[in-house]
């Protein structure tokens, strides 16, 4: 298989996310350019129209046009479909509003923790009532907040964003501490509209609004989505013969470890025309070829590729040696538990995993990938095992390929067009 040519992948999801919630929080019109259309995004999208934004219709290749409102007490029932950053996020903006909301989402968001969140808002002042636990669907009514400091016991950005979007809608101070750093796009998305915001020695600090909220119409360019690109990548690395170019990608270093980790494996991924769109660092990627050879991933590496671990995986599978994926727990409580799932379904297709307490273990070896994969619509599933469908004499049979469009709409026929297929 030969992947050759050029692709620019969707826009950043934890970006478009981010900015259709701020553009919905300002007081004018917000232009999104490149800004993610698929499912996960439509869901930030639909709730926000619910909360009175006025959000254009997302649509592949169209800029969105956002007009920020005061926020209205929604008539119906917020459903954040499979979308934990919108559930998490979306929590953050409503503890700073005085009024009631129910969220829930479908059966995989149900089942996903929301106390890590919930537990601060309300000590920040938000009242929470839980129908079903630890998770959705649950109500929030937002308060007169205090100011907070939050020692995260979680390196999670979901959870960081959440305390920082509540400090930006309650109007008070907010400082979060953290284990590890994780993706940091609420942080330059919030430097870059002006607010003040400080990062010093591992504290976030929310000081105040700064120049914010917006009253003049404004542009933000939303980069392509590393972890998108990474299964193109992906697909490159494993070809026999071409040269792929992938145009406008985040390289942000809270995002971009799997580039080095990549390396280390053997792989040759170029970055070329560095520069910087909206406060988040962006390159044009080109990948060629590679033999590929086992590593360990640490622990202090996975925040800045938590996403990536199941591509990571299946490119373990198809190197020499084994890799290990150490203190990947986090993976459990993601769209499906990814963490055993990686690993029953490399099984599945003759390839050796497993999983040791938290650790990922997975042996490579050149053999054809057969079987077929049960992916529990896990949409980063779905799609690393279409790539590995791609490898010499490989036949994968996937349970559901449509989940692929909760991030990566058109993923297929990207994966057609790069293989010429
Ligand atoms: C995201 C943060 C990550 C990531 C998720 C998107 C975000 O989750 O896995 O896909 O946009 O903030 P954590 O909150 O576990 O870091």
């Amino acid at each position: 298989m030969r992947v050759a040519g050029r692709i620019r992948p969707p826009g950043d999801k934890s970006i478009t996310h981010r900015a259709l919630m701020l553009a919905s929080l300002s007081r004018t019109t917000v232009l999104l350019d490149g800004a993610l259309s698929a499912l996960d995004a439509k869901s930030t999208a639909r709730v926000l129209r619910q909360l009175g934004a006025a959000v254009g219709p997302l649509r592949r290749g169209e800029a969105v046009s956002v007009r920020g409102r005061a926020w209205r007490q929604p008539a119906g029932t917020l459903n954040c479909g499979n979308s934990g950053t919108t559930a998490r996020l979306i929590l953050g903006c409503l503890a700073g509003h005085r009024f009631e909301a129910r969220l829930t989402g479908d059966a995989s968001l149900r089942r996903r923790p929301m106390r890590r969140v919930t537990e601060p808002l309300a000590q920040m002042g938000a009242t929470i009532r839980e129908e079903a636990g630890d998770g959705l669907p649950l109500s929030i009514r937002g308060g007169r907040l205090a100011p907070f400091r939050f020692v995260s016991p979680v390196a999670s950005a979901q959870l960081k964003s959440a305390l920082l979007l509540a400090g930006l809608a309650g109007g008070v101070p907010v400082t979060v501490l953290e284990p590890a750093k994780s993706r940091d796009h609420t942080e330059r998305l919030f430097g870059y509209l002006g607010m003040d915001l400080r990062v010093e020695a591992g504290e976030i600090s929310l000081r105040g609004p700064g120049a914010w909220p917006r009253t003049e119409p404004f542009d933000l360019q939303i980069p392509g989505d590393a972890s998108s690109a990474a299964f193109l990548v992906a697909a490159a690395i494993l070809a026999d013969g071409g040269e792929l170019l992938i145009e406008d990608v985040g390289v942000n270093p809270t995002r971009s470890r799997y580039l080095s980790v990549l390396e280390r494996m053997g792989a040759c991924v170029k970055l070329e025309r560095p520069r910087e769109v909206c406060g988040e660092p962006v390159a044009d990627l080109v990948v060629s070829p590679a033999d590929l050879t086992g590593t360990e991933v640490e622990a202090v590496e996975i925040p800045a590729l938590l996403d990536e671990v199941p591509m990571l995986a299946g490119l373990a599978a198809r190197a020499e040696g084994e890799s290990v994926f150490r203190s990947v727990g986090e993976l459990r409580v993601k769209e499906s538990n990814r963490l055993v799932l990686i690993a029953e379904n490399l099984r599945a297709v003759g390839a050796q995993a497993s999983v040791d307490d938290d650790d990922l273990y997975v042996v490579g070896s050149p053999g054809p990938l057969r079987g077929r994969v049960e992916t529990a619509r896990d949409h980063r599933l779905a799609m690393t095992f279409a790539v590995l469908g791609l490898t010499a004499g490989a036949d994968i049979e996937l349970s559901e390929p449509a989940s692929a469009a909760v991030s990566y709409p058109g993923f297929f026929e990207d994966l057609r067009l790069v293989t010429g297929q």
